[in-house]
């Protein structure tokens, strides 16, 4: 009988040998004619399933917020200075997106992690950073250098408002913004960021629209996909950045002198 060669890969999101290509068995044509968007589009080829419209909705929405936070963040900053070395759009691009971690634009997993985690424990909102002190953790998702109680980020108000308004429950949201109410009597800068509200809004949406059984939640939290989120969405800006470099034709950047502290003394003489 016919002797079937082992595959070397699987892979269950995309298709592209029939006639038509298919996103998670989806056609192309489908893909349209039912107006999927990039919301559905990404639902198909992250989470291998069709989200209800408030999901798709509340993912288009998080890549608008995300997508630009003006030139002076880490990531702007370094795709400005990458395209002024004049490097092409990819290298510029990936310049940005490195600085993407825990301190910027990538704290959305470990936030979700942690404020989820914290709710399932059943643990109040102060003992929760009580323990969080204890262990020397920062919170991630909150904390911002510019936004503050006096200065509110309008990205939040907006992710928030939707959350409250659209999804079913919010109950990590709400345990996030309790957190809030205690770390900004500290510091009126350790607000819930616009990395924590994404993600604890996120965690309530996957919960409660009925798409994902809880072991399958958990499973998708465990992979870490929500500081993609951030990750795509700021790429717009960044691209955004590049074009505009060359349009404005910057030449090489080099920071000046009188804004670096020189220590010259040999480490260990004082
Ligand atoms: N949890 C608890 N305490 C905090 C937190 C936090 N997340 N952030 C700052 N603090 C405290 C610090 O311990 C410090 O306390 P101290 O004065 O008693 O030593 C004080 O606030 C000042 O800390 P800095 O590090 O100087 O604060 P800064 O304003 O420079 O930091 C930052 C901003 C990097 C966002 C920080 O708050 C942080 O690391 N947050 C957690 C990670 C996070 O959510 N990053 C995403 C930011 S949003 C975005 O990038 C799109
Ligand atoms: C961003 O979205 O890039 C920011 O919130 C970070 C910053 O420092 O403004």
């Amino acid at each position: 009988g016919m002797v079937r060669k082992p595959a070397n890969f699987i892979s269950s999101i995309a298709d592209d040998r029939g006639e038509e290509l298919k996103y998670c068995g989806v056609t192309i044509t489908e893909v349209f004619a039912q107006d999927l968007g990039i919301g559905g589009v990404l639902s198909l080829l992250w989470f291998r399933r069709q989200l209800p419209p408030a999901c798709t909705k509340f993912i288009e929405m998080i890549l608008m917020v995300t997508g630009d936070h003006g030139p002076a963040v880490s990531g702007a900053h370094n795709t400005i200075v990458t395209a002024r070395a004049g490097k092409d759009l990819v290298s510029a691009l990936c310049s940005g997106l490195l600085t993407i971690g825990p301190r910027f634009g990538g704290a959305l997993d470990d936030a979700a992690k942690m404020f989820s985690e914290a709710y399932d424990s059943g643990v109040t909102p102060k003992d929760f950073i009580d323990r969080c002190k204890k262990n020397n953790q920062l919170v991630m998702g909150i904390g911002h250098r510019i936004k503050s109680l006096a200065n509110p980020d309008q990205r939040v108000v907006l992710i928030k408002e939707y959350a409250k308004k659209h999804f079913k429950s919010t109950p990590i949201l709400d345990f996030a913004l309790a957190v809030e109410q205690i770390t900004t009597r500290k510091r009126a800068n350790l607000i819930l960021n616009v990395d924590g509200c994404i993600a604890v809004s996120f965690v309530d949406m996957i919960r409660s629209c009925g798409a994902f059984s809880r072991e399958e939640c958990d499973e998708l939290m465990s992979f870490g996909c929500l500081n993609g989120l951030f990750v795509l969405g700021r790429s717009i800006g960044f691209i955004g950045h590049y074009l505009d470099q060359l349009r404005l034709k910057q030449p090489l950047y080099r920071h000046p002198w009188d804004d670096i502290t020189y220590i010259q003394e040999l480490a260990g003489s004082s």
